[in-house]
């Protein structure tokens, strides 16, 4: 077990191109235990990338990426297998089977491995109740909402409890009200079970929404990270031991661009970072 504070995704000078286009040149940033940082760019900035180096499913030209204390760059094809089934991916389109019943898409991976049929309808029905849709088991995912079908895929991602969640996207499409439903959710996986995770996302607005607010387990619901009714300070919004819970990464032309926190965003003038906000 890692500590609080620990880091446990590292990228270090990073760079990676596909055929003549590059798109990341060099870049570097840390998220700590129970952090989120959110990645915020312009469409092709490269975050789904970012992301599926985070995950071991692209190995950088250049640099390092170190998750969990292992550099994915000296793992062999079984050890990053491994790795794999440790980390959560929400992907951008959901990425469901269409002819699988929701239960099934949930059931996949587990399945995959073996894992005795009693024991994944148990580990199934747990995680569709987490993101409150154990009703939809038997139902396929044309039948669901947009906003039903990105809790199948984060349920999907949190078979096996993973200790980091990569979302790609997750309120994309969605509207205010349904978004914030994700957004509770990621909330409760990050203040209740302590998940790192990284979340690319082109609405800081959603972004903000995990800044400022936390998963309160006694009370059952969200609450302001700020006590007192008064507005929040910078102070007020980091966590009792000091590490912000939430970050933010904006990436520009191959390159980090901003890499700092909320208040940093809302008070900055450049165009680039403004062009988020609005
Ligand atoms: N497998 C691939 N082969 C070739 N080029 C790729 C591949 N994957 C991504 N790219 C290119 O890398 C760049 C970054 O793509 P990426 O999907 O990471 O962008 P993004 O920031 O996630 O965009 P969006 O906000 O639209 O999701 C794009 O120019 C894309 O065309
Ligand atoms: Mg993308």
């Amino acid at each position: 077990m890692s500590h609080p504070g620990e880091p446990v995704i590292v990228f270090e000078h990073v760079a990676l191109s596909f055929a003549e286009v590059t798109v990341l040149e060099d870049v570097s940033f840390t998220v700590y235990e129970r952090e989120c940082k959110v990645l915020v760019g312009e469409s092709g900035s490269g975050k789904t990338v970012l992301l599926k180096l985070a995950a071991g499913l692209l190995q950088p030209d250049a640099g390092r990426v170190v998750v969990l204390g292992q550099d994915l760059g000296r793992l062999s094809e079984k050890q990053l297998l491994d790795f794999r089934r440790r980390i959560g991916f929400v992907f951008q389109e959901g990425a469901l089977f269409d002819s699988l019943t929701v239960a099934q898409n949930v059931a996949y991976r587990l399945l995959e491995e073996g894992v005795p049929e009693e024991e994944t309808e148990e580990r199934v029905r747990e995680a569709l109740r987490f993101v409150e849709l154990e009703d939809a088991l038997k139902k396929l995912p044309g039948e669901l909402s947009g906003g039903m079908r990105r809790r199948v895929s984060i349920a999907r991602a949190l078979m096996g409890n993973p200790p980091i969640v990569l979302y790609d996207s997750p309120t994309a499409g969605l509207d205010p009200v349904t978004a914030q439903t994700i957004i509770t959710l990621i909330l409760r996986l990050r203040d209740l079970y302590g998940v790192t995770s990284l979340l690319a996302t082109h609405r800081l607005q959603d972004a903000f929404g995990l800044a400022n607010f936390r998963f309160d387990a006694a009370r059952g619901h969200v609450v302001p990270v700020w006590e007192a009714a008064e507005p929040p300070s910078p102070a007020s919004l980091l966590p009792a031991n000091g590490q912000p819970r939430t970050s933010f990464l904006v990436l520009r032309d191959g390159r980090v661009y901003f890499d700092g926190e909320q208040h940093d965003i809302l008070k900055s003038e450049d165009r680039y970072i403004r062009s988020f906000l609005v």
